[in-house]
């Protein structure tokens, strides 16, 4: 195929041939399957810190340089007790990424804090100015999602939470692996929660960590989630939630040990994955990069990210204005299927449960929504890019080169015609 044929969307051959999937995640080998077959002769239920539990929570906190490192059965979950952990209650106002998944403030309103949107800067990253604007008097912490795996601007950020002080508290879901200033993604806040999900860069099918350097955090974390045995076992018994260790606070996170086996077996092979993706992102970059009104979003100097994906800015430099939707349509088109713009990670102003939260949750009927278009730059950012995976196998860069061939084969056409 030669890049000057007509397009795909015009009746041209198409760029990828190759048949679907185009990306498989995670990596399920050999090696995953005698995890998981060794761990269901094992146990398949663990009341405590014990087995596979107590080895990835080790690993973790190893791998972070954090204190402490708990395992809950989804990241919606390692965010709800990181916030009743942290002794976020009602009326307190936590200030949030306007643009990220919305599990990263859902669990506020259960706690009845009040969640302040933040607008996001060129990067799709909370912009430290928009959450500094934001804070009053009853704020009590900035939370950040390091969006799509690119730190946030840290310095910054831990600068506000200093002066004001406020908590900070990570939602690492998509970054783990980055790093800021060689410090990794997790260890900058008061505390960190993880999804463990499926598509994350880490990954145990479900899943989810909270990381802390806080005992408390850690303590309080137990009893949001891990009653009895754990509790039993593991907050000292001179320790304020000692009493209520038989119940804790009455909700049940724990993770599936299967889902523990498959995320420590992902883990022992992450390094290996991230060379390989940290290879692909340059190549992609190169490539993509050149061409007009395409800007590829790179980690700020001194971090590095995930890789969770490699995301595309459609610019005003674009010729013919094409929207990143029109050129999504073109690309997929020509094969390249897994371009994709996010739907459920959005503005989440724009979502009905942060325009009236008083509709499922009675204690915000007196609520003051923000309006959506407070949010210009989170807004422009979701309308605005394109999204890729990240290969990492030497094997799939015939994948790799024929989606590069289709954006260049689709830039041709808009140079030399204005438009699509
Ligand atoms: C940034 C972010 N936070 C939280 C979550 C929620 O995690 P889980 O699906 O494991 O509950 C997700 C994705 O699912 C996410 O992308």
């Amino acid at each position: 195929m030669s890049i000057n044929e007509a397009l795909a969307l015009h009746g041209g051959p198409q760029a990828v041939t190759i048949e679907d999937p185009h990306f498989v995640w995670p990596v399920i080998d050999q090696r995953t399957h005698s995890a998981v077959a060794r761990q269901l002769d094992e146990s398949v239920s663990l009341y405590d810190r014990s087995g596979v539990i107590a080895r990835l929570e080790d690993k973790l906190r190893q791998r972070t340089g954090v204190e402490h490192a708990l395992l809950t059965n989804s990241g919606t979950s390692a965010l709800h007790t990181m916030y009743i952990a942290s002794g976020i209650g009602p009326g307190d106002e936590v200030i949030c990424p306007a643009y990220t998944f919305f599990a990263t403030a859902t669990p506020l309103l259960f706690t009845g804090a009040v969640p302040v949107f933040a607008d996001s800067g060129p990067d799709g990253n909370i912009d430290p100015a928009a959450a500094e604007a934001a804070i009053t008097s009853r704020t009590k912490a900035i939370v950040i999602t390091h969006m799509w795996g690119l730190p946030c601007d840290m310095d910054a950020l831990m600068g506000i939470a200093q002066r004001y002080n406020l908590l900070l508290l990570e939602d690492i879901s998509h970054a783990f692996g980055a790093t800021y200033q060689g410090q990794p993604v997790g260890s900058f806040g008061h505390a960190a929660a993880q999804s463990l999900q499926g598509q994350k860069p880490l990954t145990g099918g479900e899943g989810g960590v909270l990381l802390t350097n806080s005992s408390d955090v850690h303590y309080n974390g137990l009893a949001v989630g891990h009653y009895n045995v754990r509790c039993k076992r593991e907050i000292p018994t001179d320790h304020q939630l000692s009493e209520f260790a038989v119940t804790g606070m009455g909700l049940k996170f724990r993770i599936h040990p299967l889902a523990a086996a498959i995320a420590e077996q992902q883990l022992d092979s992450y390094d290996e994955i991230q060379r390989g993706r940290d290879r692909v992102a340059a190549r992609m970059a190169d490539v993509l990069g050149q061409l007009p009104g395409l800007e590829v979003i790179q980690p700020s100097a001194g971090a590095t990210s995930s890789w969770y994906a490699l995301l595309l800015r459609v610019t005003d430099d674009v010729p013919g204005r094409t929207t990143a939707a029109e050129l999504e349509k073109a690309l997929h088109a020509e094969g390249a299927t897994e371009v994709d713009r996010p739907g459920s990670t959005r503005p989440l102003p724009q979502l009905p449960l942060f325009q009236k939260p008083e509709a499922l949750f009675p204690a915000y009927a007196n609520h003051t929504p923000q309006p959506v278009s407070a949010f210009p730059q989170a807004n422009a950012f979701h309308e605005g890019i394109l999204k890729l995976p990240v290969w990492h196998r030497n094997a799939d860069n015939s994948i790799l080169e024929a989606y590069l061939a289709a954006f260049t084969k689709v830039w041709a056409h808009l140079e030399r015609h204005g438009r699509l």
